[in-house]
């Protein structure tokens, strides 16, 4: 097993990763992001200059996951404002671009209605484009202050529901400072507990078919020095029979008014090993991915991706046997697939969700909606 013990003492810190900036150019401005497509190969920024091009950068996942996904959407309104472009059709655009983490609707909204009511008060198009982009920042800001939040609200669940000892967290896809305007959902539970010097393991699952577990987990789990290790996504069950992991963390795209939750594919099959073997199963998620407007799992749209994403190793590094661009088959060509990019997990299987303004458990409905009641953000 590739094993990766701490690189760094507790205390640290590496620099902040720039995941995504607003930025003034001398031809107008631009929204800068990390691309992520190319993580951990190179750290490479994509300049969007127009909505467009943020809408091929959502769907190719270089800002990807869900509080990201809704800054990046505000940002955007914010972009469409200040070039001048046609702001509802910005808004659709963008808010069409993936269908199941509600972040980017309610980024989008969020500052459309902000940009709207800035027109309606008669302000010039100037004004309302920096009234627009003033609540894009603000967006931002909030999201980082939550995950703050969730990060020590989490590290309190854990060391309640496992005293006297240290962590063993088994994680799924990737919920750090790449998606997030702080250092994430999940995964700054797990960065909270390791400057707390209680982490003894993050088992990273490798998050199959476009490994944002190995790929961007891993990546950032290095930075920081943490004592980590890759798995792959089968091998998942027989770490918890081995008594190997003390609980489950993982991050949200949706959650539903009853409580189920949309996460990564491969998060449901986690939960039913997790209640299996007696591991808290914890999802954190910031109340802006709560909906209560979607009553239960099977209302929450699953989007399903190109077969191609399964049937070859993709990434843009990758040139095929034959040398054009393109993904290396591991199927026979044509082979039809299967690729939910989510799957929902029913409140039964989870044991807590932690959000900045609280931890329900167990998860029930009128205990979301009571959390969403204090969030001023809803
Ligand atoms: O398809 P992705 O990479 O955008 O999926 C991301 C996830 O599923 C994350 O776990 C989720 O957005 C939670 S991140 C806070």
């Amino acid at each position: 097993m590739a094993d990766q013990d701490a690189q760094s003492p507790v205390g640290i810190e590496p620099p902040a990763l720039s995941v995504l900036r607003w930025d003034e150019l001398p031809e107008g401005p631009v929204l800068v992001l990390l691309d992520q497509t190319r993580l951990p190969v190179e750290e490479v920024e994509l300049v969007c200059t127009d909505v467009p091009a943020l809408v091929r950068a959502i769907r190719a996942l270089a800002v990807r996951g869900a509080p990201l996904l809704g800054i990046a959407g505000g940002y955007g309104v914010a972009l469409a404002a200040a070039r001048g472009y046609d702001v509802a059709e910005a808004t659709g655009l963008l808010e069409r671009a993936r269908p199941t983490a509600v972040n980017l609707a309610y980024g989008v909204r969020r500052v459309a209605r902000v940009y709207w009511a800035a027109v309606e008060k008669g302000l010039t198009a100037g004004q309302a484009a920096g009234a627009a982009l003033a609540e894009a920042r603000a967006l931002h800001r909030e999201d980082a202050a939550a995950s703050g939040r969730m990060a020590r609200f989490g590290l309190a669940l854990l060391d309640e529901l496992l005293p006297g000892g240290g962590h063993r967290l088994l994680t799924h896809c990737n919920t750090g400072a790449l998606v997030s305007g702080g250092e994430g959902t999940a995964f700054a539970v797990a960065l909270q507990s390791h400057r707390a010097g209680r982490l003894r393991r993050l088992w990273v699952d490798e998050t199959r078919p476009l490994l944002q577990g190995a790929r961007l987990t891993a990546y950032e789990a290095a930075r920081n020095g943490m004592a980590y290790s890759l798995l792959t996504d089968n091998a998942a069950g027989s770490l918890f029979a081995a008594g190997e992991v003390d609980a489950v963390l993982i991050g949200a795209d949706r959650i539903a008014a009853d409580g189920s939750v949309a996460n990564k594919v491969g998060s449901y099959p986690l939960a039913v090993l997790a209640k299996y073997h007696h591991v808290p199963f914890i999802v954190v998620a910031p109340t802006t991915t709560v909906d209560l407007d979607t009553a239960d799992g099977e209302a929450i749209i699953v989007e399903q991706r190109p077969g191609r994403e399964v049937t070859e190793l993709t990434s843009p590094h990758m040139v095929s046997p034959g040398g054009e661009a393109g993904g290396l088959p591991v199927a026979p060509v044509g082979a039809p697939a299967y690729n939910p990019a989510f799957d929902i997990t029913p409140p039964e299987l989870v044991t807590a969700i932690v959000t900045e303004e609280g931890v329900i458990s167990p998860v029930t409905g009128v205990g979301l909606a009571e959390l969403c009641a204090r969030s001023s953000q809803i």
